[in-house]
């Protein structure tokens, strides 16, 4: 892939930037679908983990999110995240835990080209395409996160989970 890409413009910014400008570059890239297509994978019963950059400092990943795909009640490993919807629309839950369990407190949806941020201190979330079409998703995590907490109704606790990558994308030098 040549620099002369927007995902790999994106990348070189990020690499040179301090963390507090990250949200005005992310939303300046103005990513759209048709720059992460060739990206996107499909496959599996749930949405897909793709990693386009890992370095010591941050991770940036696209999801790809079929209709109904949803991840379970998670934290983020004590770091910083923001999420960017790049095409379709994701539904964002929010929790607080507490004695009982944890408790929605907020919830909206986010749309094409809009921007959120979530850590640890505002509690746990659940991500959602709620839609009938396939959606996507660029998540930028502050540093990488390798393990999170993740709730498990069945046993009505949270548990440590490891993440993985369902495609590493190796394009961007
Ligand atoms: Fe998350």
């Amino acid at each position: 892939m040549s620099i002369d890409n927007p995902i790999s413009r994106l990348v070189f910014k990020l690499r040179e930037s301090e963390i507090s400008e990250f949200p005005g570059i992310i939303k300046a890239a103005n990513l759209k679908d048709s720059d992460l297509q060739a990206f996107a994978t499909w496959e599996g019963q749930d949405y897909t983990r793709n990693c386009i950059e890992r370095n010591d400092d941050f991770e940036l990943l696209l999801l790809c999110w079929n209709p109904g795909d949803k991840t379970p009640i998670h934290g983020h490993g004590g770091q910083k995240c923001w999420v960017y919807q790049i095409s379709g629309e994701i539904e964002e839950r929010r929790f607080v835990n507490t004695e009982d369990g944890p408790v929605l407190q907020y919830k909206h949806k986010l749309e094409e080209g809009q921007l959120t941020y979530m850590d640890d201190k505002m509690g746990f979330h659940v991500l959602s395409n709620p839609g009938e079409h396939r959606s996507m998703s660029m998540h930028i995590y502050v540093k990488p996160i390798d393990r999170c907490r993740v709730y498990n109704p069945e046993e009505s606790c949270f548990e440590e989970k490891k993440l993985s990558y369902d495609q590493i994308i190796s394009e961007i030098a």
